[in-house]
């Protein structure tokens, strides 16, 4: 094994990722920001620079972090922002796990505005690893023209009345295209410099090669059908769990989901169209100026240069599933893991109510909608021996996981649209999931080799369950990955095994930096 480091500088700078001009915030300048590429079992050092002028937080989304809890960097939970001016330095190793994953803040809704990239884990031992010769990122994200502590503040006001901010355009590995005329004048705010044009991302093939496209969703708000005209797409990985190959052609990602596919160069020498499709029929309100075509390049080898391919898009009967993950017949992990045994299970329910006195309508896990702790985190709340769920005030909803082996989840759905749930730390077994309500022993689950991952897309008005080991110890989000979301308080969070918490090793540099939290401004 060996370390691998890096030095990271975030600072706002204005680019044009589509051709429009907007502020952004960056790692070392770049969008998407730096790929972090290590093997199983080495460390990974980053000393991340704040220069702007709020606080923030880097978290490994996928990582386990076992033994390493204040590495994830949740704020609020883990860890205190880091104040502006200076910097921490995350290290933490990744012992047993490989696949596609990504990075991005974790303090209120900045990764929207561009701090987020990609984080490969290498492994001798995957299976498919003889299967392709080249290996491909497409992040795919839809992108706003607006700033999201702006888009915040109005989506958390009554003005909103609960609807979500609609995304302006998407763009792959940070690039997009935009007609700055006409209707679409509406999407962008006056005086912001637009180039119509701008370059699409292109991928270069070469014909007789397969390649492992890892796609990732880094987006804010919508769920993509991603699809490459002309060619099968083989699912091998999905958020870091090898799969059974299962051929589509065209893949439902929701946000902060990850996929491997392999994809044959087995086309004539051409461009072809590589297709993110906005399911903007999933969102509550349509934004009719918005094109939901999020596009880039394919270009074999020898072919020459256009910025737009002839090729023509599959059929619409090559959808699987609209607004819900592909199934859990389709998706079978490669190596089987037993189903921990379930010894406690919680039934939690999603809703959106507005019970504040301000009339604004908040997400609410069962009774709570999360805040984010200021000058805190809960993790160290529970190492000072306040168990956090005494501790609970009408924000922080915090299970306590003591004396027991594993958990069952119900998580049940009373909202229209559907939550793409992420747990940090673990991958989930879903034992099944559904429309309508779950009925316990009536509803069959799999206890066979279930699909394990760790983003889940809950259906609207459904259910999911899921189970999980209690064995990480540390305190874990669990949250609607939709940033708007995660914003107006769909966070649980579960505190693993908390004699063990208490004799954590925590580096006195981490909380120390709650004391200059303060300048932390949502
Ligand atoms: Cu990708 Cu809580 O995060």
């Amino acid at each position: 094994p060996t370390t691998r480091y890096y030095e990271w500088n975030i600072s706002q700078q204005t680019i044009a990722p589509d051709g429009l001009e907007r502020p952004m915030l960056l790692v070392n300048g770049m969008f998407p920001g730096p790929l972090v590429e290590a093997n199983t079992g080495d460390r990974i050092v980053v000393k991340v620079t704040n220069n702007m002028v709020n606080g923030t937080a880097i978290h490994w989304h996928g990582m386990f972090q076992n033994g390493t809890n204040w590495m994830d960097g949740s704020v609020g939970i883990t860890q205190c922002p880091i104040p502006p001016g200076q910097s921490f330095t995350y290290n933490f190793t990744v012992p047993n796990q490989w696949g596609t994953y990504w990075w991005h803040s974790h303090a209120a809704s900045q990764y929207i505005d561009g701090i987020y990239g990609p984080l490969i884990i290498h492994s001798p031992d995957e299976p498919h690893l003889a299967e392709y010769q080249e290996d491909v990122i497409m992040m795919i994200a839809d992108h706003y023209h607006t700033d999201s502590g702006s888009l915040v503040s109005w989506y958390l006001s009554p003005d909103s009345e609960g609807a979500e901010p609609v995304p302006d355009n998407g763009v792959i590995n940070g690039r997009g295209t935009f007609d700055c005329s006409g209707d679409s004048q509406a999407l962008f705010p006056t005086g912001n410099k637009c180039n119509n044009g701008a370059p699409m991302s292109v991928f270069d093939f070469k014909a007789g090669t397969t390649y492992r496209v890892r796609i990732i969703n880094s987006g804010a708000f919508a769920d993509f059908q991603f699809s490459i005209d002309n060619h099968n797409l083989t699912v091998i990985e999905a958020d870091g769990v090898d799969m059974q190959p299962v051929q589509v052609q065209r893949l439902p990602i929701h946000v902060a989901q990850r996929y491997s596919v392999l994809v044959h160069a087995n086309q004539a020498v051409d461009n072809y169209w590589v297709r993110a499709l906005m399911n903007t029929n999933c969102f509550n309100t349509p934004n009719p100026a918005l094109n939901p075509s999020i596009q880039a390049i394919i270009r074999y080898e020898g072919a020459a240069s256009t910025q737009a391919p002839n090729s023509v898009d599959w059929s619409s009967s090559a959808w699987v599933a609209v607004c819900v993950d592909l199934t859990l017949d389709m998706l079978k992990p490669y190596t089987p893991v037993p189903v921990p045994a379930a010894d406690v299970s919680y039934h939690i329910d999603i809703s959106f109510q507005t019970i504040s006195k301000d009339h604004v309508n908040m997400g609410y896990m069962n009774q709570t909608s999360w805040r984010p702790l200021m000058n805190d985190s809960t993790l160290f709340q529970s190492q000072r021996g306040i168990s956090a769920f005494d501790a609970v005030s009408s924000s922080q909803f915090v299970i306590p996981l003591n004396n027991t082996n594993g958990v069952q989840l119900v998580l049940n759905n009373l909202d229209e649209g559907s939550h793409p749930f992420h747990f940090h730390g673990h991958v989930f077994h879903v034992l099944g999931w559904g429309h309508g309500n779950y009925q316990a022993g009536v509803t069959p689950l799999e206890l066979v080799n279930p699909l394990r991952r760790d983003t889940i897309t809950i259906p609207a008005y459904g259910w999911t369950v899921v189970r999980f080991a209690n064995d990480n110890p540390g305190l874990w989000a669990l949250h609607c990955h939709i940033s708007w979301h995660s914003e107006s308080g769909l966070m649980v969070q579960f505190e693993s095994l908390p004699d063990k918490i208490k004799t954590m090793d925590i580096p006195a540099e981490l909380k120390s930096m709650c004391a200059a939290s303060s300048a932390m401004k949502r």
